[in-house]
């Protein structure tokens, strides 16, 4: 049997500010996806939030791209929206940028990551969902994972893995894709992918044609969307493991430095992204620091089982305090760069705005 794992985000309004998902709307988003599991449309789902960011996983036979299991998601956002809108919760409808539903979510607004699969006997499922920042932010974690023998002892000691992966980079504001191969092609990627702002890991595929993907990454850019700024991408990953792709705690030991990403307060600024439980998944401080929380499942015959909110744990409380310690120093630079991002990352947000003022003014 074929399964098909879908996660497909929207920030529809939040409460207070961007802080979070306001809990009663995921309870709305559960009964509506419940719903859809009577009718046969999808298999299982799990509704989590990733700070202000909705976060609806869930599993079909239906492929990837089906037009069935996106309307269901946009018609759940909508849903969500309305209601947003009447108790008043901020910035609602934030990533719906469209009016009505042509066929595919992609380039809607809500961020999307799939993949199918052929089920092995025992199939662990894993993602990650992050919240102020941008797709690029999965660079450095998936090229720990499934390149970095540093972090991936399989890379070195496990057959199944030795030969590496194939990674499929997107450039995101061209829209087109390059395939290239780890260890082969290792110093090409980094060259890319090393500016998250423009070249962005999409998948990443086993070289054993048996096994297929590995992980998908979204990769939406709202602000190319809409034109203008509209928030940060807010990316998710779906990620498959053990048995010949990385092991569980391989892929959540890329998450342990701490690694610095554009996002934050305004979408304008440099952060450590910080690992947390669901329970911390809520931005704060300067509407952050940026997060990530990871979810792991067994999945057989489509139902996902066992889940574990994988970054509560005390191992990654070094990595937290670090993250904390990171933010103090980069937030003492306050308005200027690095803190703030380069001028050429901010022509999206609100500061072109002010920069107008002075287009004239200028004087020899
Ligand atoms: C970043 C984010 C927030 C907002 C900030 C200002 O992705 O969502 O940092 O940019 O709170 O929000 P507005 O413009 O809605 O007042
Ligand atoms: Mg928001
Ligand atoms: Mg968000």
């Amino acid at each position: 049997m074929k399964t098909t794992v879908s996660l497909i985000k929207a920030d529809i309004g939040s409460s207070p500010g961007h802080v979070t998902v306001y809990e009663p709307l995921m309870e709305r988003a559960e009964e509506l996806l419940d719903k859809a599991k009577d009718e046969n449309i999808i298999i299982d789902f799990v509704v989590f939030n990733a700070g202000d960011d909705t976060e609806l996983l869930m599993t079909h036979e239906r492929g990837v791209d089906s037009e069935e299991i996106h309307k269901l998601a946009w018609d759940t956002f909508m849903d969500l929206t309305n209601e947003a809108k009447a108790i008043g919760l901020y910035g609602t409808g934030q990533d719906l940028l469209k009016d009505t539903f042509a066929g595919n979510i992609k380039g809607m607004g809500p961020g999307i990551a799939e993949i199918e699969l052929e089920e092995r006997p025992a199939e662990p499922i894993i993602v990650f969902a992050m919240d102020k920042t941008e797709p690029g932010a999965f660079n450095y974690p998936i090229f720990q994972m499934f390149a970095n023998p540093f972090n991936t002892a399989g890379l070195v000691i496990d057959p199944k893995l030795h030969s590496g992966f194939q990674f499929s980079v997107m450039d995101i504001y061209k829209a087109k894709f390059l395939e290239l191969s780890c260890p082969e092609d290792m110093y090409d990627l980094l060259a890319l992918i090393g500016a998250p702002g423009k070249y962005v890991i999409k998948y990443v595929n086993s070289k054993d044609p048996a096994l297929g993907r590995a992980a998908a990454i979204s990769t939406d850019k709202l602000s190319l969307v809409a034109g203008k700024y509209v928030g940060k991408d807010d990316p998710v990953a779906v990620i498959r493991s053990q048995s010949g792709f990385p092991a569980v705690g391989e892929l959540v030991e890329a998450f342990t430095l701490g690694h610095l990403v554009s996002g934050w307060m305004r979408g304008s600024h440099r952060g450590p992204l910080m690992p947390v439980p669901l329970e911390y998944s809520q931005c704060v401080r300067f509407d952050g620091p940026p997060r990530v929380v990871g979810l792991g499942f067994q999945l057989k015959n489509g139902l996902l089982r066992g889940g574990v909110d994988l970054f509560d744990d005390p191992s990654f409380d070094r990595t937290r305090e670090r993250v904390n310690e990171i933010a103090d120093y980069i937030r003492s630079h306050g308005p200027f760069e690095p803190s703030r991002l380069p001028l050429s990352e901010m022509e999206y947000t609100t500061l072109p705005g002010i920069l107008k003022k002075f287009e004239d003014k200028f004087h020899d």
